[in-house]
């Protein structure tokens, strides 16, 4: 019947508008392709959850402007599960329209044990890191990224400074061949190659100790104006209750209201790591005249308030509530390809609103 069809069409018109918001909110967090499955069963890298702690607070609001280098960081794990002195990263996950930053090799130095401590020069050993040019000729062709003297008997990460190498690769994906970390002992009396080991992946075998790439980029697709939280909230707010309307509502001057966006309530609680939502705020409340401090009207808002008022113009309707002053928030998330991926988000909470 008539009641039957009406209530099917409003559902198709809700999956719709649903399907829309979900679209719109994958816009805002810049996020092309949804993971699959759920969250990967391991834990972020240390340095990674260090970082978004240093940059954001347990609701991901940022902590203050200009902690973050760019606005997306990329944790890279080592693909290659072969060959202990060789390193694969993967970075087809960099756009073409980011701009690269800063690329650090991370790698743990393992400790040597049951090594006499002869003399001085013996303590140390020499570490390369070079690009490789190919990997298939022998001797392989490489070039000398960095080179650094370390202690034999101390065990823990390295960073290596790697910019210029990896902005190459990511130019032309073509050029990247990996990585070539060779150790060389020297003592008095013989060379000796590879002596030491840097922790290395190995299939279905996760460890934190693994080699990382970690990728400091700029991503100007991020649109700062077009999206504001109070049109997500809008849609999140429209989406949970589309009936609850109270005349009392007139009354109350534009403020700030409470709104948090649970990621658990939109679908993403799988792959998000922090926050588990933010708290967007919304503004909402009247903008009648006369429009006080608190309101923080523009010159034209209170002139618009007053043409509304004094009825000189009958289209003209009081000044809207809007956020005046917008800060970002921090996410820190697994991408479809398991990297671990910091990202830094734009006018994403109202902090004030005002009438304009
Ligand atoms: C890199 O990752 C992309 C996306 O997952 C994949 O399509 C591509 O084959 C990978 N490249 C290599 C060399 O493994
Ligand atoms: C890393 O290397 C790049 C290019 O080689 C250089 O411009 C940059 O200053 C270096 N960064 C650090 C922290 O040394
Ligand atoms: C990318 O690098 C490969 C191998 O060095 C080269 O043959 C190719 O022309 C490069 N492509 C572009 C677009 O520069």
């Amino acid at each position: 019947n008539e009641g039957n069809l009406l209530l099917l069409l409003f559902t198709l018109l809700r999956k719709g508008i649903v399907a829309e918001a979900m679209r719109r909110l994958q816009e805002v967090f810049d996020i092309e392709a949804l993971p699959h499955d759920v969250l990967p069963h391991r834990k972020p890298p240390q340095f990674m959850v260090d970082l978004f702690n240093k940059v954001a607070d347990s609701n991901g609001i940022t902590k203050a402007p200009g902690l973050l280098e760019g606005n997306v960081v990329r944790s890279l794990e080592d693909r290659d599960y072969f060959d202990q002195s060789y390193f694969y990263f993967n970075i087809s996950s960099v756009g073409r329209n980011e701009q690269m930053l800063k690329a650090e090799l991370r790698v743990f130095k393992l400790n040597k044990n049951h090594m006499p401590q002869k003399s001085f020069w013996q303590h140390f050993l020499k570490v390369d890191v070079y690009e490789l040019l190919d990997r298939k000729s022998k001797p392989q062709r490489r070039n000398l990224i960095s080179s650094r003297l370390l202690s034999l008997y101390t065990e823990g990460w390295e960073v290596f400074n790697v910019t210029q190498t990896v902005s190459k690769w990511v130019g032309n994906s073509s050029t990247n061949h990996g990585f070539l970390i060779t150790t060389t002992h020297l003592s008095r009396t013989k060379m000796e190659s590879n002596f030491v080991k840097f922790a290395k992946s190995r299939h279905n075998m996760r460890d934190n100790r693994n080699a990382f790439l970690v990728l400091f980029t700029n991503n100007d697709r991020q649109k700062s104006s077009s999206f504001l939280p109070s049109s997500t909230g809008k849609t999140m707010q429209q989406i949970r209750d589309t009936s609850s309307f109270s005349p009392k509502d007139q009354i109350v001057p534009c403020q700030l209201n409470d709104l948090f966006v649970d990621f658990h309530e939109i679908g993403w609680a799988g792959w998000i790591i922090f926050p588990r939502g933010y708290k967007a705020y919304y503004c909402k409340g009247a903008c009648l005249f006369p429009l006080g401090e608190s309101l923080r009207a523009t010159n034209h808002a209170t002139v618009q308030s007053i043409v509304h008022t004094l009825k000189l113009s009958k289209d003209v309707s009081t000044p809207c509530c809007v956020p005046d002053k917008l800060s970002s928030i921090s996410i820190m998330y697994f991408d479809d390809n398991e990297n671990v991926v910091l990202k830094n988000y734009k006018d994403m909470v109202a902090t004030s609103c005002g009438c304009h």
